[in-house]
C-alpha cells in the first residue's frame, strides 16, 4: 500500500502522472473516482486552503470528508511507545490509526514540528506514527514537508511556462522575513521538487546557519545528479536574483536555534531586507513570483509584487484542489 507522505517517495513518472491528472481535475471539475469513499482530514494546526481543498476536493469526486482537531474535538493522541499515559493523552496512535482505517479509506495529517527539539521534530513521528499503524493510505498534509503545495506549485509553473518540461529554468528559493521563526516544510519541499524537476536551484538565504536540514539538502543533491538541473546556496540577494525565470519565498526559523529562539530573533531581526520588492524581482528574467500562503504582505513581499501579474500565488493555492483531487483518486484506486 502506497501513502502520499514525500515526493521524494514517489518515482518521476508517478509524479507526472498526477500533474496530468490535476490538469485534468483542473478542466473537469467533478468526478466519481471516490465515490461512496471518505476521507479523515486530522488536522493538529490551523489552515484555510488545505482543509477547503481536500473537504472540497472529496466531495467533488463524490467522496465525504471527515474534519477532525485532536485535542480539540477529538482526544489529544499519544505518540509514544510505552508511555505511561497518566498525563493529558486519552489515547494512542496504535488504536486512532487502526479505528479510522476502519471507518474511512484515506487519512489526511496535518502536524507541524514542536519547535523545541529538531532532532525528534525531523523524525516526523506524527505522519509516521499514522503511516505505521493506518491500514489505509495516509496523505501529508503538511508536517515537516509539504508535498501536496509541491506539486500546486509544479503546476502553477507548467501553466505558466506553458511547458511540462521545467529542465533549464532558473529557480530561486528565497528565505523572507517574517517576525517569527516558522516551519522549514515548505522550504523543504520547494528545495525538494524544483531540483526534482531538473530546474538550476539557488537557495538563497541570510547566513549559513538558514540553511536547510541535510536529508533535504541530501534529496537536492540527489535530485539534481538525476535530472540534470544544478544546485547552489547563496547569501547574496542581487546575484541570485539576477535572471531568475521563478522566484519563491519562503521563511523559515533557522535550524541551530530550534528550541532557544530568542538569540535567532535579533540575527533574523537584521535580514528584514530579504522582503521581495520590486527592485529585486526587477533583475530577473521577468520572472515569476510565488509563494505557498498565507503570506504577511509588506513583510515577505510588498504589495506590488503581490498585485503584479506575475505572481501567481492565487493559481497556485487553486491548485491545491487539483492535485490533491488526483493524489486521493490514485491512492483509492489502489485499495479498489
Ligand atoms: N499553503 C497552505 O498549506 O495553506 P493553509 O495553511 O491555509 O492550509
Amino acid at each position: 500500500m502506497k501513502h502520499f507522505l514525500n515526493t521524494q517517495d514517489w518515482s518521476r513518472p508517478e509524479l507526472d502522472a498526477l500533474l496530468t491528472q490535476a490538469a485534468l481535475f483542473k478542466r473537469n471539475k467533478l468526478g466519481g473516482e471516490l465515490r461512496g469513499r471518505s476521507i479523515a482530514l486530522v488536522f493538529f494546526n490551523p489552515s484555510l486552503r488545505t482543509r477547503t481543498s481536500f473537504e472540497l476536493g472529496a466531495f467533488q469526486l463524490g467522496g465525504h470528508a471527515v474534519v477532525l482537531q485532536p485535542g480539540k474535538d477529538a482526544w489529544p493522541i499519544e505518540f509514544d511507545l510505552g508511555t505511561v499515559m497518566d498525563g493529558d493523552t486519552e489515547e494512542h496512535i496504535a488504536e486512532v490509526a487502526r479505528v479510522l482505517s476502519r471507518y474511512v479509506d484515506l487519512i489526511g495529517v496535518r502536524a507541524f514540528p514542536k519547535f523545541i527539539d529538531w532532532s525528534l521534530d525531523r523524525q516526523d513521528r506524527v505522519l509516521q506514527g499514522f503511516a505505521k499503524h493506518a491500514t489505509v493510505p495516509v496523505i501529508n498534509m503538511e508536517t515537516i514537508t509539504h508535498p501536496c503545495q509541491e506539486l500546486a506549485h509544479v503546476l502553477a509553473l507548467q501553466e505558466h511556462f506553458g511547458a511540462t518540461d521545467l529542465r533549464g529554468k532558473k529557480y530561486v528559493l528565497t528565505w523572507t522575513y517574517h517576525p517569527k521563526a516558522l516551519n522549514t516544510a515548505v522550504a523543504n519541499s520547494a528545495l525538494t521538487i524544483a531540483t526534482r524537476m531538473g530546474m538550476d536551484v539557488t537557495l538563497l538565504c541570510p547566513t549559513p546557519e538558514y540553511v536547510l536540514d541535510e536529508r533535504y539538502m541530501g534529496w537536492a543533491e540527489q535530485n539534481v545528479a538525476e535530472s540534470g538541473g544544478s544546485l547552489k546556496v547563496s547569501h547574496d540577494i542581487d546575484s541570485a536574483y539576477a535572471g531568475a525565470d521563478v522566484v519563491y519565498a519562503k521563511s523559515w526559523g533557522a535550524l541551530p536555534y530550534f528550541g532557544n529562539w530568542g538569540p535567532e530573533k535579533p540575527i533574523r531581526d537584521g535580514f528584514r531586507h530579504f522582503i521581495v520588492d520590486e527592485r529585486k524581482m526587477a533583475l530577473t528574467n521577468n520572472g515569476v513570483f510565488s509563494h505557498c500562503l498565507p503570506l504577511r504582505r509588506n513583510v515577505k513581499a510588498t504589495d506590488a509584487v503581490m498585485d503584479s501579474p506575475n505572481c501567481i500565488a492565487i493559481e497556485e493555492a487553486e491548485n491545491r484542489l487539483h492535485v490533491q483531487k488526483a493524489v486521493m483518486a490514485a491512492l483509492a484506486a489502489q485499495a479498489s
